[in-house]
C-alpha cells in the first residue's frame, strides 16, 4: 500500500520533469497528503497495539508465584490450615462475629476478608507467630512451617483471589 503510493509519487515527478512542467508546488502539496496519510496510518496501528495491551492486562494480572508453589502450598494448606479456614480457603461463614467465648472465628483467606490487606512480609509473620501475641487463638507455625512452606501456602490462597483483589494487594504495597 505504502510502496503503491511512493511507486505513483515517484512516476508522478518523473513526468511532470518529462513534459516540463513547473508544478512544485503541486507536488509539494503531493508530498504533504502522503505524509499524512502514512502519519495517519501509524498512529491508528500504535493506537491498537495499546488498547489490546491495556485489555490482556485487566484480564490476568501477572501472579508473583509458580504453579510449583500452588502444588506444596495446597498439600501443605491441606495438612496444616484447612481444619480451621475451611476448603477453599473459605473460612468461617459468620467470620466476623466473636463466638459465645469472645474468640474470633478463622476467616476467609480466599480474598473476601481482610488477608489481601496485608503484604508478603506481614502474612508470613502472621502464619509463623499465629494469632496469640494479638489476643487470637490461631497458633504458631514457625517450628513446623518454614518460609518457603510459609510462602507455598499463601500463594495456594491467594490463588483463589480474583484479579481486582490482587491488584489492589499490589497496589497497596504487597509485595514490598
Ligand atoms: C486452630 C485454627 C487455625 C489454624 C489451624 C490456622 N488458622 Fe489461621 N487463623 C485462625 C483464626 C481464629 C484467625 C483470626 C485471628 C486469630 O484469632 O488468631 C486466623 C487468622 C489467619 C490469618 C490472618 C487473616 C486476616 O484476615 O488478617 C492468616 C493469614 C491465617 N490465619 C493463615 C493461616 C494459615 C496459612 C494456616 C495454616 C498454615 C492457618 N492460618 C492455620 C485459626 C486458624
Amino acid at each position: 500500500m505504502v510502496a503503491a503510493q511512493l511507486l505513483v509519487l515517484f512516476m508522478w515527478c518523473l513526468k511532470t520533469q518529462v513534459i516540463g512542467l513547473r508544478l512544485h508546488i503541486m507536488k509539494d502539496i503531493y508530498l504533504i497528503f502522503l505524509l499524512m496519510i502514512l502519519f495517519q496510518g501509524y498512529t491508528v496501528a500504535d493506537g491498537k497495539a495499546h488498547s489490546s495491551d491495556s485489555i490482556a492486562g485487566h484480564s490476568e494480572v501477572e501472579r508473583w508465584y509458580t504453579p510449583l508453589h500452588l502444588q506444596s502450598g495446597e498439600r501443605l494448606y491441606k495438612k496444616h490450615c484447612i481444619v480451621c479456614h475451611n476448603t477453599d480457603a473459605r473460612g468461617t461463614l459468620d467470620w466476623k462475629k466473636t463466638r459465645a467465648n469472645g474468640d474470633y472465628p478463622p476467616p476467609p483467606l480466599n480474598g473476601s476478608a481482610h488477608a489481601w490487606h496485608h503484604d508478603l512480609s506481614t502474612l508470613t509473620q502472621t502464619i509463623q507467630d499465629g494469632g496469640v501475641p494479638l489476643g487470637g487463638v490461631m497458633p504458631a507455625f514457625r517450628s513446623q512451617l518454614t518460609n518457603n512452606e510459609i510462602l507455598a501456602v499463601i500463594a495456594y490462597f491467594q490463588n483463589f483471589w480474583s484479579d481486582d483483589i490482587y491488584a489492589s494487594w499490589l497496589e497497596l504495597g504487597g509485595r514490598e
